[in-house]
């Protein structure tokens, strides 16, 4: 069988996704304490998403997602193939990987923006609830009738209350937010065994591919 060595993943494609592979591995890393890092991680993979979205519509041919998003039926035919050990070839993402691509995509996409949640129950953030917002709240209260005592514990049981209710949203969004962590993991996990059983099967380090760009194909 004849083989032509065709540039598949652009520049772009290659950069995005070994960045990706280094602020997730950073972002994990530095998920259990509060951590500037963590959040820095965070935006990059925000911004890195982002532009996969964008390039996934404008981009070169194998790295747009009408090249590589498969119906359901074409997937399962896939897949069987590779169970029969005759897999189908594609010179771009197989209808597997391509679907693989979305959910990783999407699971990135939420961890970050309840990653952003609970920054912003903590005061930081776009999405910041607290901070300057409270101060403001309780000065609202204050009037000139002087008893300004009365006034200033009505000012700190507000601030109880708020923390409290900061609190509860802290806990709610740090518990979406490591769930949409750890299934992404999980997610990661199955795309690198699904890199090698792909490798395997058709006889191509795509991990290689991953890097020059080229593939070998038949
Ligand atoms: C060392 C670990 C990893 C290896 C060896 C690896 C390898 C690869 C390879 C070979 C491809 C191309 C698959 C194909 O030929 O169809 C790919 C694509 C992809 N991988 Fe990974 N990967 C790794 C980790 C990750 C991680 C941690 C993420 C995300 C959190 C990720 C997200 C993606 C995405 C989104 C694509 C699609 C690339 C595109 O078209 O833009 N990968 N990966």
């Amino acid at each position: 069988m004849t083989e032509k060595l065709v540039r598949v993943w652009d520049p772009l494609v290659r950069l995005f996704h070994w960045s990706l592979v280094a602020t997730f591995v950073i972002a994990m890393l530095t998920g259990e304490e509060e951590s500037l890092l963590h959040v820095v991680a965070g935006y990059a993979i925000l911004g890195l998403v982002g532009f996969r979205i964008i390039w996934g519509f404008i981009g070169p041919r194998y790295a747009r997602f009408s090249n590589f998003l498969y119906s359901p039926g074409r997937t399962i035919r896939y897949l069987g193939s590779l169970l029969g050990g005759q897999p189908e070839y594609y010179t771009g993402h197989n209808p597997a990987g391509g679907w693989m691509i979305v959910l990783l995509l999407a699971s990135l996409l939420i961890a970050v923006y309840t990653g952003l949640e609970v920054y912003g129950a903590e005061g930081h953030g776009p999405l910041a609830t607290g901070g300057p917002g409270i101060e403001w709240v309780s000065a609202a209260h204050a009037d000139d009738d002087g008893d300004d005592d009365d006034d200033h514990r009505e000012g700190e049981e507000d601030d109880d209350q708020h923390e409290g209710e900061e609190n509860e949203a802290e806990e709610f969004w740090e518990e979406i937010h490591e769930f949409f962590a750890y299934f992404t993991l999980l997610l990661v996990f199955i795309h690198v065994a699904g890199v090698v059983v792909a490798s395997r099967a058709h006889g191509e380090n795509l991990v290689k591919a991953m890097i020059s760009g080229n593939k070998h194909v038949p």
